[in-house]
């Protein structure tokens, strides 16, 4: 062998990389940058981003897109699911993404945002997994995604108060067999009004009436189920079923409205994506 030719083969063996050398970007000359490389187009293998770009990511993200895009960039409230999205998919660090936001496409509103907050999202869609479960293909047990221990924690602290697995709710998980319904219903016990409300069709508990207590200048207090209550009237149903109007004029007479489901429309804008997951994921095991 000549001295050129083994020159260039000790060349040609120092080009390769060394085991366990796995650097990202390294000192190397050859560095990923190189032309020669293409990234191949279905699920690209993206390199980890830092916590904190991941973090102003989640944050963006959750303020402006998660309302139609779902909270895991999976679609379904409005907006498609991002995570089969070939421009998603392209898209290196929001230069495809960052068109569709600052203009818009389709329903999609324009949304005025920086180059750099567009930057943060885009590394946080990309740091989804792309295989594995897929929630929009799955329906029922989407919603079972949360941490039932979590949740048996998160329901001693905010439910505890007013239920027991053991008693009022005891074996709720097996009244009310599919998730979503029972999730829907957890929420809000009297149906509507919830997150999401009307979606679920009927209620499956029985929740007691809100009512109205007026009381007349100089009468007797009367109790009955709220039928409609404005500026100018409330109306009520009393015990016998007979139907009463009262002209409201300012604090005279005197009304109470008692809402018993009060305490679960307050709780509504609480709890977390995560607090809602984790609770449901606990209740379909009290069987
Ligand atoms: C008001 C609902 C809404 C909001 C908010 C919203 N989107 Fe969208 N988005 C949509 C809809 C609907 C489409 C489908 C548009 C079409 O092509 O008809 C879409 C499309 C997209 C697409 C293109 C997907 C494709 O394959 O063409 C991307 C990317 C995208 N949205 C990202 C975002 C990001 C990132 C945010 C937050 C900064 C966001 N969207 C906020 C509703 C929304
Ligand atoms: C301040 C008290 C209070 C808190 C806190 C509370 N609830 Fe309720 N909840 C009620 C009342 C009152 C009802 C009406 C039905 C009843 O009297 O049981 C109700 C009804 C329900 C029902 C329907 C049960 C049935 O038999 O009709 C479910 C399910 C429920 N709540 C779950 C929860 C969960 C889960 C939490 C916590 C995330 C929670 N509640 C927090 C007071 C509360």
């Amino acid at each position: 062998m000549t001295i050129a030719a083994l020159l260039a083969a000790l060349s040609l063996a120092a080009q390769a990389p060394a085991p366990g050398a796995g650097g990202r970007g390294g000192r190397g000359g050859a560095a990923p940058t190189a032309p020669a490389f293409v990234r191949p187009a279905a699920y690209p293998e993206r390199p980890p981003v830092a916590k904190d770009i991941l973090d102003r990511g989640r944050a963006a993200y959750g303020v402006n897109c998660n309302f139609c895009h779902g909270s895991d960039a999976r679609g379904g409230e409005g907006g498609p699911n991002l995570l089969r999205s070939e421009l998603v998919l392209n898209d290196k660090r929001g230069e495809l993404i960052g068109k569709v936001i600052l203009n818009g496409q389709g329903e999609m509103p324009a949304i005025k945002l920086s180059d750099s907050t567009i930057g943060d999202i885009a590394d946080y869609i990309h740091s989804f997994k792309v295989g594995g479960y897929d929630i929009t293909r799955n329906p029922p047990p989407s919603i079972l995604v949360g941490d039932a221990k979590a949740g048996e924690q998160a329901f001693a602290k905010t439910c505890g108060s007013c239920h027991s697995v053991t008693g009022d709710l005891k074996g709720i998980g097996s009244k009310i067999a599919d998730p979503k319904a029972l999730q829907n219903g957890w929420l809000m016990p009297g149906g509507g009004g919830g997150r999401g409300g009307g979606r679920g069709g009927p209620s499956p508990f029985n929740v007691p009436p809100v009512t109205v207590t007026v009381t007349p200048t100089g009468g007797k207090a009367i109790t009955g189920r709220l039928v409609r209550i404005d500026d100018f009237i409330v109306t009520l149903t009393d015990d016998a079923g007979t139907q009463k109007t009262f002209r409201r004029d300012g604090e005279v007479p005197k009304v109470v409205i008692n809402d018993p489901m009060k305490a679960h429309k307050d709780l509504l804008p609480k709890y977390t994506d995560a607090d809602i997951h984790n609770i449901t994921s606990y209740l379909v095991t009290i069987k």
